[in-house]
């Protein structure tokens, strides 16, 4: 038993924050932005939250793969900005998309956090229990950012992107890996509530996330040629063969040197940073979406995609379409 992909779909907030914007907060500028990161502008969500992106994400994923809600019978989302603690945005889903009580959940591996869950969906398909997944990577970043902190504030954005999977004769999703090395968290982080010690209230301020960018950027530098090999040797398939790269997009200059260890045309390194930014664990499906739809991707390629993020996490996924 194997799995495919049978649609994709994404969205992001109609609200355009660009460069220009943010030199009006902090001490940065458009070309600083642009050459260290390839970034022109990011999407901000002020009246939509993570659930919402979701939900417009999974609706057109859906449609593509000529499914009903009623056919879905594993639902995961990769988040770390859910709209509250708890209940899940899968949950939330559920219930907005008018599936049957399924098992829903959410997966928090940052910006490997659509590849974790595409590695979970794969193996439980592949176990002949559950035989449609919709699985989606949702985030409202700019919820969590600090904009008064120009080392991450420039980088962050939101959106959210969607794809459903079936059972398959033929093994076209054909390799997926994740890993985790915890020893690395304090790269890439985010206060949760403090321990009660005294059982006073505390009063915390709003916590937002922390990056030591240059320790991530040399870990990303690392880790996504070394898991691209690691697919590439496993399904025993030509790099040259490969239509597309789809790498998490955190930084343009990441994406380059990768092209360049692995000797891999830079023009099919797939590429939208420049539009919607850093946008975790939506960044892997919205670009893999957009490469479909604009026929960068076409049925019959086979492509690899790979993010990092925090944990530090990271993995990959080799998929013929
Ligand atoms: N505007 C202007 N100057 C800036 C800005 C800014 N927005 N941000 C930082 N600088 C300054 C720094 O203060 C520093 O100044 P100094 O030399 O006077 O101290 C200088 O620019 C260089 O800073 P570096 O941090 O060394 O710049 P670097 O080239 O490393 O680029 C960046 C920073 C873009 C953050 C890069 O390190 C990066 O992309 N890292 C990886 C981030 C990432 O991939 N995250 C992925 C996971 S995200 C997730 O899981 C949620």
């Amino acid at each position: 038993m194997y799995t495919k992909i049978l649609g994709t779909g994404s969205y992001v907030p109609q609200k355009v924050v660009t460069n220009a914007d943010l030199e009006a907060l902090v001490d940065t500028s458009d070309e600083w932005i642009q050459s260290r990161t390839g970034i022109k502008e990011r999407r901000m969500s002020e009246t939509e939250n993570t659930s919402e992106l979701a939900y417009q994400a999974a609706l057109k994923a859906i449609d593509a793969a000529q499914i009903q809600p009623e056919d879905i019978d594993l639902l995961i989302v990769a988040t770390v900005t859910g709209d509250k603690p708890f209940p899940g945005v899968s949950q939330i889903l559920q219930r907005r998309l008018g599936c049957k009580p399924i098992t829903a959940f959410d997966i928090n591996a940052a910006c490997s956090g659509f590849i974790y869950a595409l590695n979970v969906a794969d193996k439980m398909l592949r176990s002949g229990v559950y035989k449609k997944a919709l699985i989606i990577g949702a985030e409202i970043l700019t919820k969590i950012t600090d904009y008064t902190d120009r080392n991450t504030c420039v980088l962050f954005g939101d959106a959210a992107g969607a794809m459903v999977i079936g059972e398959s004769e033929k093994a076209m999703i054909k390799e997926v890996v994740t890993y985790a090395k915890g020893d690395l968290e304090g790269l890439l982080t985010m206060e949760g509530y403090p321990l009660k010690k005294d059982f006073k209230t505390p009063d915390n301020g709003r916590p937002f996330l922390q990056m030591q960018g240059t320790d991530v950027f040399k870990f990303a530098t690392t880790v996504l040629p070394q898991v691209v090999q690691e697919l590439l040797d496993k399904a025993q398939f030509n790099i040259e063969d490969l239509a597309l790269i789809v790498a998490h997009q955190a930084n343009k200059r990441i994406i380059d040197k990768a092209s360049k260890t692995l000797k891999f045309p830079t023009d099919k390194m797939y590429m939208n940073i420049e539009n919607y930014g850093n946008t975790s664990a939506a960044s892997v499906p919205l670009a893999i979406d957009e490469a479909i739809r604009s026929h960068a991707l076409k049925p019959g390629d086979t492509f690899i995609t790979a993010a990092f993020g925090a944990g530090l996490t990271w993995g990959g996924a080799l998929i013929e379409l």
